[in-house]
This record gives C-alpha cells, structure tokens and sequence, in this order.
C-alpha cells in the first residue's frame, strides 16, 4: 500500500486513491467553493496518493446536478488550480474526472447516442454527426483547461450510463452510422475524445478511463467486452483503467467488499494496462490482499475516505506519518 508508483512523469507516493465523488456543492456556474477546499485539502493532509476530483462537465448541459463543477469555461480554472495546488503542496498526487451526463445529465436538454430514455428521465435527442464533433470538441477544450490548471492525471468518465457509457453499450446505442453497431463502431466516440484531449494533454501525465466493466444485463456490455475496450485504450495511449461497474440501466447484482475487483483483475492480466479497483473496500487487510497478489495496482476507497479522511495515516504502522502539528495526539511520538 506505501509502495510508490510511476506513470509517464509522476510518482505516486503509495496506492490509495481517493475516487471521484460529487459533492454537489459548486455554485450554480460550476465554480469551486470553500467546501470543495476543505473537503480535498483535509484528504491531502490525510496522505491520499491520488485524489480524483469529482465529476466535472466539460458542457454545462451534461452536468449531473445544478450544483456540479464545471470545466467547459476558461473562467473555471482558476479554483481547479487552488484545489490542485492545495492537494500538491500536502504531498497528494492531483487528479480530475471530465464528464458529459448523457442521458442522466441534470436538466432541459438531454443528448445521447440514441432516443432512448433512461428510467424516470426525459427521453433524449439523439446526436447529429455535426453534434459529436462539437461535443468531442468540447472534451478537448476540458483536458485543456484540466491542463492548465495544473493536475497530474486526467481521467476521462466512461462508466455509470453517462454519455461515453452510452455510446459503448449496446442497450442505449441503436445508431446505424458508424457511431453504432459493432463494438468497434461503438468504441468510436472514446477514441475521438482521447484522440482529441491528447492535443491538449501532455504526453507525458497518465490518462486514465473509468469504465462500468459489465452493464450486469442481458445483451449489455460485457467483461469481455471490456477486456477488449482496454486493449484498444492502451493501443491508442491510455495509461490507467479505473474499473467500476453498473449505472447503464436498473439491475442487480451482488454486493460485497471489493466486489468490483474481479473485474480489475480481468482488465488488468487481460489488457496489461494498469488498474484501479473500488467498491465497498474498507479494511487495510484486504487493500494488501489486492496489491500483493497483483489484482489491481490502485485501491480507491470511496465512502470510506468520506467517512474517514485520516484512513492512510491510521493504516500506517509508523506513526511518524501523521503531520507533525497533530502529533501531540499520537500515542508513542
Ligand atoms: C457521494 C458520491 C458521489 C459519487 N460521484 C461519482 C462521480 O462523480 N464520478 C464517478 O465516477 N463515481 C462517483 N461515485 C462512485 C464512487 O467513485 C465509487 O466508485 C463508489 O462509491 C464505490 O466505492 P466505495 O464503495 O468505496 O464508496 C460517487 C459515489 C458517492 C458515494
């Protein structure tokens, strides 16, 4: 767990990952707040070696909520830099999830691949040719300013039925130009947004996917489809899968600490691509468990780390972790 890594230019300082959560706590423009602050300042303080900033839209229409941050203006990135620049100063490695909802966005316009509504939602018009080319334009314009304002990894958002999801699973794209079909053809809209962010994203900071590794549906996306995926992500220059799985449509599935990493493992042994692994892990016996035998290069604790910010320090047999302005509540320094 305390073991660094590398990817292209950066160390990261143990494997521990805080993964993207929405704190729905922007202002109404998608502008960075005091909570936002507080909230990833205190898990830098708490020895996370990756922070993955929350879903934040490169469209103000594919946000999730009205409270999401945003990335599709210039004028974000001057509190995304604050928030890298807190999270680097206390050791954490900067991370950032760019998102378009799809289908799930908060809101009046709904776009997806295809006219097909997702529960409770409205239904959504579906994508003109000219459409995907603004929006693929617009994820490039969100690693830019990802960029500029200084993060260490990009993470591109392709799982839990938003937009890019939408596109790769058979369930929600009918389309019958070359957007649709084959997964071949339903990988395309991806490999247009990492052809595109790579323009702007500099080769040599890891680039990351999340992918919901199987839709748990009958005629969904499948692990071996996702074996696939990753093959061709690492082909085109992707560095780090993050394996969630689910959001596409309602279904069920067993739940269980470290459920998830199966799917990692497969993604990991079966496109020799680097990994993280999330879902319900809480115990640092079972984050040594996954690391040791080689199920996942990367653990992310979601819930956990909103529960416990300290959770890495507690962790750490060597209590000379802590900051030393807490040490006068450690027991033994
Ligand atoms: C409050 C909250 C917000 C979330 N927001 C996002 C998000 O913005 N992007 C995303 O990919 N996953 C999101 N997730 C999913 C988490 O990243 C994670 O995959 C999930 O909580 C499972 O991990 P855990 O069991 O350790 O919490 C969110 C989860 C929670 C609890």
């Amino acid at each position: 767990m305390f073991t660094p890594f590398e990817l292209k230019n950066v160390t990261f300082p143990n494997r521990i990952v805080m993964p993207p959560m929405c704190m729905y706590s922007a202002t109404e423009d998608g502008h960075v707040t005091n909570w936002h602050r507080v909230h990833y300042g205190t898990r830098a303080v708490g020895g996370v070696g990756l922070i993955i900033l929350e879903a934040t839209a490169v469209e103000k229409r594919g946000r999730l909520s009205n409270h999401c941050l945003g990335i599709w203006d210039d004028e974000h990135v001057q509190g995304l830099r604050e928030l890298v620049e807190l999270g680097q100063e206390h050791g954490s490695v900067m991370g950032i999830q760019i998102a378009h909802g799809g289908r799930k966005s908060w809101g009046e316009e709904l776009v997806a691949p295809s006219s097909l509504a997702f529960p409770d939602k409205g239904i959504p018009r579906a994508l003109s040719k000219q459409e995907i080319k603004d929006v693929v334009e617009n994820w490039r314009q969100g690693a830019r300013r990802a960029h500029e304002a200084g993060f260490d990894v990009l993470q591109l958002h392709g799982a839990h039925g938003y937009l890019i999801h939408e596109f790769l699973s058979p369930l929600s794209n009918e389309r019958t130009d070359e957007y649709g079909g084959s997964l071949e053809n339903r990988m395309r809209f991806l490999l247009e947004i990492i052809a595109a962010v790579q323009k702007e994203w500099p080769e040599d900071k890891p680039l990351s996917v999340r992918l919901s590794a199987t839709d748990y549906l009958e005629g969904g996306l499948t692990i071996l489809d996702t074996v696939q995926i990753a093959q061709t992500l690492k082909e085109h220059g992707v560095d780090l899968i993050d394996v969630s799985s689910g959001g596409l449509l309602p279904a069920s599935f067993k739940l269980g600490p470290g459920y998830q990493v199966p799917l990692a493992e497969a993604v990991k042994a079966g496109a020799d691509i680097a990994t993280i692994t999330v879902g319900l892990i809480t115990q640092p016996e079972l984050v040594q468990e996954i690391l040791l035998s080689g199920r996942a290069d990367f653990v992310a604790l979601g819930r956990e780390l909103l529960r416990n910010p300290y959770w890495v320090l507690e962790a750490k047999a060597d209590e000379t972790i802590w900051p030393w302005q807490y040490h006068r509540a450690i027991k033994g320094i």
